[in-house]
């Protein structure tokens, strides 16, 4: 049995009750180090912790679905939720643990707190990842639109191609306003670690973490 879980944006209290369950009674609990790291004061104490890097993920993958053919239940960690930026993750269940079921706990997204922290309503906002393999043109040309169609866009940049300094000269080039108010958000929810900055696009120049999330608001000033 393998459950691919959300754990949430980085606060270990910020996670479904299920999902603080199913960690403390795991036999096996996978993930990147960093996104292990963040739940591991829910881990049962005596569960096999697989901890994997972009390199070996295939391999490590394979090895949880090892244990989950040998009735083990299996619990594959993902930042956030599993359902925004994370479906290229949940692919290596699919291809190296051989499961093509995995049973997915969703998690609060980076850009649920965002959100939050901008007063964003779903609703009025389209929520956009460049943090992903291949070509991103399309991607781009979708920001494009949706900001000039009035939609407020929460924005997963691209380490280090295409992150928020690089993202607001691009839009600024293809038209929309250099005044749009931007707020760019580190480590959302990470004990002394957070930080956000107030911006527009015109001021938006900083380099930023690749633990960053960009809301950009055409319907709002910058206070
Ligand atoms: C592959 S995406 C996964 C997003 C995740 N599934 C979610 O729902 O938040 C990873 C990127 O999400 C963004 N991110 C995740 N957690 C964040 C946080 N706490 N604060 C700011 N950005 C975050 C960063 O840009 C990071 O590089």
């Amino acid at each position: 049995m393998i459950y691919a879980v959300g754990i949430g944006p980085g606060d270990p209290d910020m996670m479904p009750y299920k999902t603080v369950k199913l960690l403390n009674s795991a036999d096996v609990i996978a993930g990147f180090e960093t996104v292990l790291n963040i739940a591991r004061s829910h881990f049962n104490p005596s569960a096999e912790v697989i901890s994997m890097g972009y390199k070996d993920q295939p391999q490590q993958m394979e090895v949880v679905g090892e244990r989950s053919r040998d009735d083990k239940v299996c619990v594959v960690c993902f930042m956030g939720d599993v359902n925004f930026s994370g479906y290229e993750y949940l692919e290596r269940i699919h291809n190296h643990s051989q499961e093509p079921n995995p049973t997915i706990i969703p998690g609060i997204s980076s850009a649920q707190m965002a959100a939050s922290r901008t007063l964003t309503a779903f609703e009025t906002a389209v929520f956009l990842t460049f943090h992903k393999r291949g070509d991103i043109t399309e991607d781009k040309e979708f920001l494009v639109q949706i900001l000039k169609q009035g939609k407020s866009a929460i924005v997963i940049p691209l380490p280090w191609d295409f992150m928020p300094a690089e993202i607001s000269q691009f839009l600024i080039e293809r038209g929309i306003p250099k005044e749009t108010k931007v707020d760019v958000f580190e480590y959302l929810t990470w004990e002394e670690k957070e930080k956000s900055y107030a911006r527009t696009l015109e001021t938006c120049v900083e380099k930023f973490s690749d633990v960053s999330l960009m809301v950009v608001s055409p319907n709002k000033t910058q206070s």
